[in-house]
């Protein structure tokens, strides 16, 4: 027995000995253009299915029913996976189907609903190791993430119009285009934010914040960085001189939730350190710091959404942004709602 287990450890050392010299002469297999061995692309891809499989478990996707979700994920899959992937009426472009492993046609593969919501949102959240597959920029950002995985649901279903529409609203916008997701005049909607005529001063620091990771977002970080500082100094004037117009509205407002907000916002709540917003953001404030937002008439989806992710904590934002994260610290869900309704019932600039 003790022979054995010398022999067998003898045998073990010349095998690494010899992993390694043929690893440092350079014989390892690396070339893409050759693929890999069908055996090893199983395996692989077994490994790949079982790690998602069970680092996915204990994930508890939230409802993903509001159609906005999908059109937020879609316009961020035109720009930042559609060139890997492909998409309804896009076949997959050339250079990505050289790659080893190659990157699977979404709109096909995800038809055969072999992948959970859950495994959707671990995969396209964490990436995968070892093949191009990448991680989602912001880590703080799951609220995206989902979004995402409520367009990819919907992917295999659509026809090339129904995608083209989610992904540019409409307009003739290319992928990463300020107007395919703000809208032809920045006038936003329910996934995306108003920017037309908000101040240039606020909308050249946030563009900043968002390009150097200040401000998180996997959507908005991507395209911030990809633009020069004199390009952003241009946007941000550009959208600036745009009339603001509020977006369509596509929700009813409840009026008791407008008024309670209303109340909210004036008077603040002394006992939980909640101050009246209406000290930074209006309405009928004729001095107004140029870093405080114009919220009025924003969707307010957008508002709530934004509002949560202040009293979470980690927003970022420019330099003035720990003012927000303090004053929005002690909101309940409850007034989270009636702020958002109230703020987006006022006319933009008010
Ligand atoms: C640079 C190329 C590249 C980009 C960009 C990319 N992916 Fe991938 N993706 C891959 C590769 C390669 C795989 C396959 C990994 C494998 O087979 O193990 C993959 C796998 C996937 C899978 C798993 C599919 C399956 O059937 O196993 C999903 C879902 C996915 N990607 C979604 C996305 C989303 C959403 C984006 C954009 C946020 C994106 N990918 C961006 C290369 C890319
Ligand atoms: C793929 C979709 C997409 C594209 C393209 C896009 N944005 Fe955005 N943008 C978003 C999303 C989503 C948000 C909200 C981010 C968040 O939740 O914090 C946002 C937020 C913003 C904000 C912050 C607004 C506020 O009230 O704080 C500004 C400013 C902005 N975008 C400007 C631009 C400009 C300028 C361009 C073109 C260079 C552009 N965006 C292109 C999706 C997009
Ligand atoms: C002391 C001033 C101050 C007070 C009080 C204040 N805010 Fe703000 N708020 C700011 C600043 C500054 C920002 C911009 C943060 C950034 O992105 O840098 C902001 C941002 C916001 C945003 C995000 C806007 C966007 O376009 O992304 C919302 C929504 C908001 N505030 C709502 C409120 C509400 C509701 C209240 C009352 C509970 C409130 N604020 C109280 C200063 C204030």
């Amino acid at each position: 027995m003790k022979r054995f287990l010398w022999h067998a450890a003898i045998t073990l050392a010349l095998l690494g000995v010899g992993a390694l010299v043929f690893i440092t002469a350079g014989f390892a297999p690396i070339s893409a253009a050759a693929g890999h061995w069908p055996v090893t692309r199983e395996l692989l891809h077994f490994a790949m299915e079982r790690g998602v499989s069970t680092r996915s478990l204990g994930i508890e996707a939230p409802a993903l029913d509001e159609p906005w979700l999908a059109r937020k994920g879609a316009g961020h899959y035109a720009a930042a996976c559609m060139p890997c992937h492909g998409a309804p009426g896009v076949a997959q472009p050339l250079v990505p189907r050289r790659m080893t492993p190659k990157p699977p046609f979404l709109p096909r593969t995800l038809a055969a609903g072999e992948m959970s919501r859950e495994e959707l949102f671990w995969v396209v959240k964490h990436g995968i190791k070892y093949t191009a597959m990448p991680a989602w920029t912001s880590e703080r950002r799951d609220d995206e993430v989902w979004a995402m995985v409520a367009f990819l649901e919907r992917l295999p279903e659509l026809s090339p119009s129904e995608y083209r529409w989610l992904a540019f609203g409409g307009t003739d916008a290319g992928p990463g285009d300020c107007a395919g997701c703000h809208g032809e005049r920045g006038e936003g909607n329910a996934a995306y934010p108003r920017i037309a005529g908000l101040d240039a001063a606020y909308l050249a620091a946030t563009l900043d914040a968002f390009a150097s990771g200040r401000r998180q977002s996997g959507i908005m970080q991507p395209v911030a960085a990809a633009l020069g500082e004199g390009e952003r100094q241009r946007l941000a004037s550009h959208f600036a001189a745009l009339d603001a117009t509020a977006p369509v509205a596509d929700a009813e407002v409840d009026a008791g939730s407008v008024e309670r907000g209303r109340r909210l916002a004036f008077q603040g709540a002394g006992m939980r350190r909640i101050p009246a917003c209406v000290e930074c953001h209006g309405p009928d404030r004729s001095e107004r710091n140029r870093m405080y937002p114009d919220i009025a008439g924003q969707h307010p989806d957008y508002l709530a959404l934004q509002l949560r992710l202040f009293a979470r904590g980690g927003r970022g934002g420019t330099r003035y942004a720990h003012l927000m994260e303090r004053a929005a610290a002690g909101l309940e869900p409850g007034e989270i709602r009636d702020l958002a309704a109230y703020y987006a019932s006022l006319p933009p600039g008010s």
